[in-house]
């Protein structure tokens, strides 16, 4: 039976979200309702409801969730319900290109639930369908997911730390760890230290890293950093950063350094602060007007890899699991990375927050 519950709406292009009532469909074959716990705010949420991401208004916001399996549809055998689950937007088909190559986090046929959730009688688009962000949609009291995106961990583990799993934090850590190849003795800078950036530091400590240096502009990010196990710290408003990394790491370079902001005068500092044949990672997001110039002198000069990095090249029914064991472990700071906890009311003003630069996640419990 379908049912109706309150999620969080951008109605229209640039329009403040709005808490209204939706209908969530039965489980159909292949499809899962999870009763979400704590979703993540996201700046890719943000960017939906800019219009940034595409057109196709309403969109149902939230997509960095953990919560409880509900029902299931015909045919589900991955979860079943009253299962703890992380939501993942990339619930791969298996049968790609890319799948079949064994690299799956490449996948380009992902899949999400067929069924589409819609706004409830009485609101003045009723019956319109809803958008859920990245597949997703979890700013909602139970959402309409594909099998596949649900993916079970420890239910010991807290929703709200367990659910950042589903986007940023994975997307840094993979960043360094899956993505860059991290590994002992590496020195690793990560330019740029919100949440995303922030996971990278963390990923490259765990990973064996013993010199890992953040790089920000705002001090505040430098001191939180350093709770991940940033080693160093350089404020690149008032040091040059790739000078300043050349300095930390024996005039050479670092092994690895990850670009966290996703503009192109980070992208450059983080080509020419690597290491003669080191690894640059991209993981912060461009928007797609932007371009960047380099001398393909120095592209062939300096050998390594230029790498894009997206959801960390995460393959979820691995690394959420075993991300889960760091934390109850004591080895992974997830609750770090939470710096408010707010109601489904709140999801504008943590956008305001989180444009000003004053938390790294706010994250709704429902
Ligand atoms: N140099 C260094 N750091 C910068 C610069 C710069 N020129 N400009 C911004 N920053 C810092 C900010 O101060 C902030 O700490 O980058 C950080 C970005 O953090 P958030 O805005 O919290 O974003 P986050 O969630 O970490 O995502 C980072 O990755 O997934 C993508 O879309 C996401 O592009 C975004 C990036
Ligand atoms: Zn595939
Ligand atoms: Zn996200």
């Amino acid at each position: 039976m379908s049912q109706i519950v309150k999620g969080v709406i951008a109605r229209s292009k640039d329009a403040d979200v709005e808490v209204v009532d939706i209908v969530v469909p039965a489980p159909g074959p292949g499809e899962a309702v999870v009763k979400v716990e704590a979703c993540g705010v996201c700046h890719t949420d943000l960017h939906y409801r800019q219009g940034g991401i595409n057109d196709e208004f309403p969109f149902l916001l939230g997509h960095e969730a953990a919560g409880t399996v509900e029902a299931v549809g015909e045919g589900v055998t991955e979860v079943e319900p009253g299962d703890f689950v992380i939501l993942n937007w990339r619930a791969v088909c298996g049968q790609c290109r890319a799948c079949a190559k064994g690299k799956p986090w490449y996948c380009f046929a992902t899949h999400n639930a067929t069924q589409k959730m819609t706004l409830a009688e009485g609101d003045p688009m009723a019956g319109a369908e809803l958008s859920p962000a990245l597949g997703i949609g979890a700013f909602i009291e139970k959402t309409l997911v594909a099998a596949g995106q649900c993916t079970k961990v420890d239910r010991e583990a807290s929703a709200v730390a367990a659910g950042l799993l589903g986007c940023g934090v994975m997307a840094g850590f993979g960043a360094a760890v899956n993505t860059g190849a991290v590994t002992r003795g590496d020195s690793v800078a990560v330019i740029g230290c919100g949440g995303v950036g922030d996971a990278a530091v963390a990923g490259a400590a765990i990973a064996g890293a013993t010199t890992i240096i953040a790089v920000d502009i705002d001090d505040r990010k430098l001191e939180t950093a350093k709770r991940f196990g940033a080693t160093h710290t350089v404020n690149s408003k008032e040091n040059d950063p790739v000078e300043a990394i050349q300095a930390l790491t024996g005039g050479h370079g670092a092994d690895v350094v990850v670009e966290a902001v996703g503009r192109p005068e980070t992208y450059k500092q983080a080509f020419y602060a690597r290491d003669l044949a080191g690894t640059v990672v991209l993981v912060g997001v461009p928007t797609p007007d932007l371009e960047v110039t380099l001398p393909l002198a120095d592209v062939f000069g300096r050998g390594g890899a230029l790498k894009s990095s997206w959801y960390g090249d995460c393959l979820p029914s691995r690394d959420f699991p075993m991300l889960i064991d760091l934390y109850r472990q004591g080895r992974f700071d997830l609750d770090g990375f939470v710096t408010e906890t707010i109601g489904l009311g709140d999801v504008e003003s943590a956008f305001t927050k989180m444009h000003g630069g004053d938390v790294l996640r706010s994250v709704v419990v429902i």
